[in-house]
């Protein structure tokens, strides 16, 4: 993970709603500060792309309360599209695991300010919000109190030990999990993303699913160009040139789906994937769900 502070501090101080104010910066390094991208989609992307709405009333809350200006990132439509797709087909994949397991456990990786919760607890599920300590203090500052059906864990997933850190009760493990991952790993060293990958493999119980999203190799190095990362200081380290290659850090992990964002561009979009396919390998933005 980057360590290069980029933003100025300015730590929220109650989870009281704030009247929208001069723009602040948050205390955050360039990899956490990347959050403010897929907030900013969620909060405020419905209006670009109805056809893609989430509906998202905490992310709107959060931003409120945080009174950033994220008029830059919103204007990188292509990115507010690429997070209002995803999670939309999150949200379903979560809704329809948890229909089959009405009691498992959901956990996200490298949560930021998500609020998949709001969606899918069905009153009888719990869910586990991940992050690096400093984002995990923001959310503290500006979420309401924990339940014992939400939690929250201070977590680096870098770390080789990550999956013993979250503390999962025998009854998580009982029966599937639902893991999201998703705007992480691409920040993670090429190690780093595959040991992720493999320990949700060594020790997810069976029926378990991973949603990750995955950039092509050819994106890694190339933050810069990106009109919302590059204004972060972040960089892409994790990229992969085939699918299979999702699924090679274990033997326990298959690839059940991979989705193109190429979907929600029509037979134009499936037209460009099939072109640029035999090239980079890979769609130019997708979503996988990997199971054990
Ligand atoms: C682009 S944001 C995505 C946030 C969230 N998943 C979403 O979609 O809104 C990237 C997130 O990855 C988190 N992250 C990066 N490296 C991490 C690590 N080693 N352990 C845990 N989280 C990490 C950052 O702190 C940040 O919240």
């Amino acid at each position: 993970m980057q360590s290069r502070p980029t933003q100025k501090a300015l730590p929220p101080t109650s989870p009281a709603p704030a009247p929208a104010v001069a723009p602040r910066t948050l205390p955050l390094h360039a990899v956490p500060s990347t959050l403010l991208i897929p907030l900013a989609a969620r909060a405020a992307g419905d209006a670009c792309f109805p056809h893609l709405a989430c509906g998202d009333a905490e992310a709107s809350r959060q931003l409120r309360h945080l009174g950033v200006d994220v008029s830059t990132y919103l204007a990188d439509r292509p990115t507010v599209l690429n997070v209002l797709w995803r999670t939309r087909r999150i949200r379903a994949a979560g809704r329809a695991f948890f229909a089959r397991h009405p009691h498992a456990w959901g956990i996200n990786l490298g949560c930021g300010l998500s609020h998949y919760f709001q969606w899918l607890d069905n009153g009888r599920n719990t869910w586990v919000d991940a992050d690096l300590p400093e984002v995990m203090a923001l959310r503290r500052a500006l979420d309401p109190p924990l339940s014992p059906r939400l939690r929250r864990a201070i977590l680096d997933i870098t770390h080789p030990q990550w999956w013993q850190a979250l503390h999962l009760p025998r009854r998580a493990l009982a029966q599937p999990l639902f893991v999201v991952c998703e705007g992480v790993l691409m920040y993670l060293r090429p190690a780093q993303a595959r040991q992720v990958l493999a320990q949700f493999a060594t020790h997810a119980p069976a029926g378990s699913r991973l949603w990750v999203d995955v950039l092509p190799q050819c994106a890694v190095g190339h933050a810069r160009w990106h009109s919302s990362v590059g204004r972060t200081g972040a960089e892409f380290q994790w990229g992969i040139r085939h699918p299979d290659e999702l699924c090679a850090s274990h033997p326990r992990l298959r690839l059940l789906q991979l989705h193109s964002v190429a979907e929600c561009y029509g037979w134009l979009g499936r037209g460009l994937d099939a072109l640029w396919n035999p090239w980079i390998g890979m769609p130019l933005y997708g979503l996988a769900e990997l199971g054990v």
